[in-house]
């Protein structure tokens, strides 16, 4: 699973935070052997700064020639950008290593040598969505952005699944555009790049999609230097002011065709909620909706068809319901992945993120140590709660297993509703500019007890 991170440097001079709690990179257990053609590969994202008009290949081997020359163990989170490095300091914002968890939970620490750092460079987008400046009145019928964008920056760390769902996705995404690429004949071995997410409201599908294009524009920056998200609102395709949406729905693809055409382009198509597209047709052919409604869905179907052949697009559909969706649009699909309300797991990291971020914001008061030793991840606090009792009897322990006592007072709770819990949780303090977060954390599991309660109403 992914979490947000904790502090990964490690250099053999300076022992850190991570050392502390996960003991020192020397002193473990030494991990097997690897040959040097099986090095793990490990992703390091590299944010350049808005103003930087430095070159990415420039920044690269200087980042590739930085990561060399320190012995870094590898887990997620962000490195600092070298102060003895101008050309760095001045062009980098962050540097981040990313998706090595997996590979770390197994075997504990990952060192320098057994890794093949892939580093990647980008600028975010500061232009912001481009709407589709339809006819007055009319509801637009799509958004577009350009990727990597600044909107969607820290999305991706922000959802948190357990068993490996990103990272399934990634992969995945990543198959299929080298399969297209190196030309595989569909004949042979069949493909698309059509993801279906679905699962109940609140999930995190729609922000899935939107931070995985995100993801893959970064990742895929070398072979395709643009990228662009092209958010399909399917309401408004279907909203009864648009007595010619079959014509705009052609309107729409033509125009993501003409961004497909540039070969450098990659492009996402993200339609939400695609059973509204189904049950419209479903509606019109039992006669109680316009049979314009169906002149639309077929229209898309047979756009998405034609969108198939070309190598640099990617479709990203979610959905509230599976099984009712139209049997021609699931079939569609290569990737189907159900994505669950958070598991207890998932819940107490949640919860965590948001309680740092208080802390970090002084909302919360803070303690004197670091607030990530304070408040360690879940692996780290299941640890901890095996440890002697002794231990228990102090005030940081005492608050890690409060936060697990509100992860599981929050089974029910959607993602959505538990990232806006602590809102309402500081909404109902009796003193809402002075609160530790052990109060807070108590108030907190009473409002979650309420939410539930009204949820089952
Ligand atoms: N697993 C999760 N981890 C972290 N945050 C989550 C998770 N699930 C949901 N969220 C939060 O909930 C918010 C709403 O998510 P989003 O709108 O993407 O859900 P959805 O599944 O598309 O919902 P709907 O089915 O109602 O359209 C997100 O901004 C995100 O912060
Ligand atoms: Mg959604």
């Amino acid at each position: 699973m992914s979490t947000p991170m904790e502090i990964t440097l490690q250099n053999p001079q300076e022992p850190n935070i991570s050392d502390l709690e996960n003991g020192d990179a020397a002193s473990a257990p030494p991990p097997p052997p690897i040959l040097n053609e099986d090095k793990v590969l490990v992703s390091v994202e590299v944010c350049l700064k808005p103003s930087s008009t430095a070159r990415i290949d420039d920044v690269r081997s200087s980042v590739e020639r930085m990561l060399e020359n320190r012995s870094l163990s590898y887990n997620d989170g962000p490195i600092p950008v070298p102060l003895d490095d101008p050309f760095l300091t001045e062009n980098v914002q962050r540097i981040r290593i990313c998706d090595s968890d997996e590979w770390v939970q197994n075997h504990e620490v990952l060192l320098f040598w057994q890794v093949k750092p892939v580093v990647h460079v980008f600028q975010l987008s500061e232009e912001g969505p481009c709407e589709d400046l339809s006819e007055e009145g009319q509801l637009s019928s799509f958004n577009e952005w350009m990727l990597p964008a600044k909107e969607f920056d820290g999305m991706w760390e922000s959802l948190i699944y357990e068993s490996g769902l990103k990272q399934r996705l990634l992969r995945y995404a990543a198959s299929a555009l080298l399969f297209t690429e190196k030309g595989v004949d569909p004949f042979l071995v069949s493909w698309n790049r059509i993801i279906l997410l679905h699962g109940p409201p609140g999930t995190g599908k729609t922000s899935l999609c939107k931070a995985l294009a995100q993801k893959l524009s970064i990742r895929f920056s070398s072979r395709y230097p643009q990228s662009q998200l092209v958010e399909v609102n399917a309401h408004s395709l279907f909203s009864k002011w648009f007595s010619e949406s079959g014509k705009l729905v052609a309107k729409l693809f033509q125009k993501i065709q003409e961004m497909v055409e540039e070969e450098n382009n990659l492009v996402f198509v993200l339609i939400d909620e695609v059973e509204s597209l189904a049950a419209a047709r479903k509606a019109a052919l039992s006669g109680s909706e316009p049979s314009d409604s169906i002149r639309v869905v077929n229209a898309l179907l047979t756009q998405m068809d034609k969108l198939k052949s070309s190598p640099n697009v990617i479709i990203l559909t979610t959905s509230n319901i599976t099984a009712a969706i139209d049997i021609a649009f699931v079939d569609r699909a290569d990737i189907k992945a159900y994505v669950g309300p958070p598991t207890l797991q998932a819940r107490y990291e949640i919860l965590r993120s948001c309680l740092l971020e208080l802390m970090r914001k002084a909302i919360l008061s803070s303690f004197q140590e670091c607030d990530q030793l304070i408040l360690p991840n879940y692996a780290t606090m299941k640890e901890k709660l095996n440890m002697p009792e002794t231990q228990e009897v102090q005030a940081p322990f005492r608050l890690c297993k409060q936060l697990l006592e509100a992860a599981g007072a929050c089974e029910g709770l959607s993602g959505r509703s538990l990232r806006k819990l602590p809102f309402l949780a500081h909404a109902a303090l009796s003193n809402p500019y002075h609160c530790d977060p052990g109060k807070f954390l108590c108030t907190m599991i009473d409002t979650a007890r309420r939410e539930l309660s009204e949820l089952h109403e």
